[in-house]
């Protein structure tokens, strides 16, 4: 197995004490039935890899919890987000969207009696438009006095947490219960994740303390950024019949997989030039 590929894949998630912190926060917020939470952050920085952990892990418990994953929230009309929802549940289609939020009602009714918490995590949350997002706050009317009768997980770059603090959002910001947001790795972080990731893939870290720092350095603790590099470095060494990872791999790594710069004498396209 190969420690270094880009994909969400939870079991190689490393949780430093911010990460543990917002699984936490987001568990309280699902099993206290408080109805809404987000997973915030940059690009790269593990949202995805985190929300489909929480998924796996309430998913794997059938008897208590409903669950479903949506993994791209662009949806184009709020009625076509809520049918995908309740079909994931197994309710049918209906004609309107006032008709599908009607039907859902008694199946989240249904849920609550027999003891079993629905919900719903929702990755790339920052492709829903404010009329999907309003779907949300729809959802969230379903309720008892003390609970909300679905939780709703969504994961989303930060330019939807810049679209949620407009007044025009002031509705749905003010029902999250659990916002949390990740952050980059440290120093110390960013070299537990690759020793953690070389562990899972059962093989020795091939990286040294200034290596690792070294890629810190390079990456600045963005863990996508960290997999690239030390995957384009790792298979190099291999490639040359080392056990170890020279420094110079990580620079040349590092060269490889950053774009290249615009030449000098070539035009810069005008909306490129503006943005
Ligand atoms: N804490 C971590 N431990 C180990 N690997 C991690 C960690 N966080 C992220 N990764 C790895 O970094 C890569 C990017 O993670 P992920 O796809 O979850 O980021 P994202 O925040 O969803 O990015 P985007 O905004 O582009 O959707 C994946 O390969 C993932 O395995
Ligand atoms: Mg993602």
């Amino acid at each position: 197995m190969l420690p270094f590929t880009v994909s969400p894949n939870p079991n190689w998630l490393y949780l430093t004490p911010s990460l543990r912190s917002t699984l936490d926060l987001t568990r309280q917020m699902i099993e206290d039935q408080q109805g809404l939470g987000f997973i915030l952050g940059d690009v790269g920085m593990g949202k995805s890899t985190v929300l489909r952990f929480l998924h796996a892990e309430y998913s794997s418990q059938e008897e208590n919890f409903a669950t479903t994953l949506v993994t791209l929230a662009n949806y184009p009309s709020p009625f076509a987000f809520l049918r995908k929802i309740c079909g994931d549940f197994g309710q049918p289609a209906k004609r309107s969207l006032a008709a599908q939020q009607e039907a859902f009602e008694p199946f989240l009714v249904e849920q609550y009696q027999a003891g079993r918490t629905v919900i719903v995590f929702i990755d790339e949350g920052q492709l829903m438009s404010d009329h999907v997002l309003e779907v949300l706050r729809g959802l969230l009317n379903f309720e008892t006095h003390e609970l909300k009768l679905i939780q709703l997980v969504v994961a989303a770059q930060m330019d939807l947490r810049d679209r949620l603090l407009m007044k025009r959002n002031k509705a749905i910001k003010s029902r999250i219960f659990a916002p949390c947001h990740i952050r980059p790795l440290s120093a110390e972080e960013t070299a537990g994740m690759i020793t953690f990731r070389c562990q899972r893939a059962g093989v020795p870290n091939p990286f040294d303390m200034r290596g690792m720092e070294r890629v810190y350095d390079l990456t600045q603790g963005v863990p996508r950024a960290i997999v690239i590099i030390c995957a384009h470095a790792y298979r190099r060494a291999r490639k040359a019949g080392l056990e170890y990872v020279p420094l110079d791999f990580i620079e040349e790594a590092a060269q490889t997989t950053s774009l290249p710069e615009p030449d000098a004498d070539v035009p810069v396209p005008a909306e490129m030039a503006n943005a």
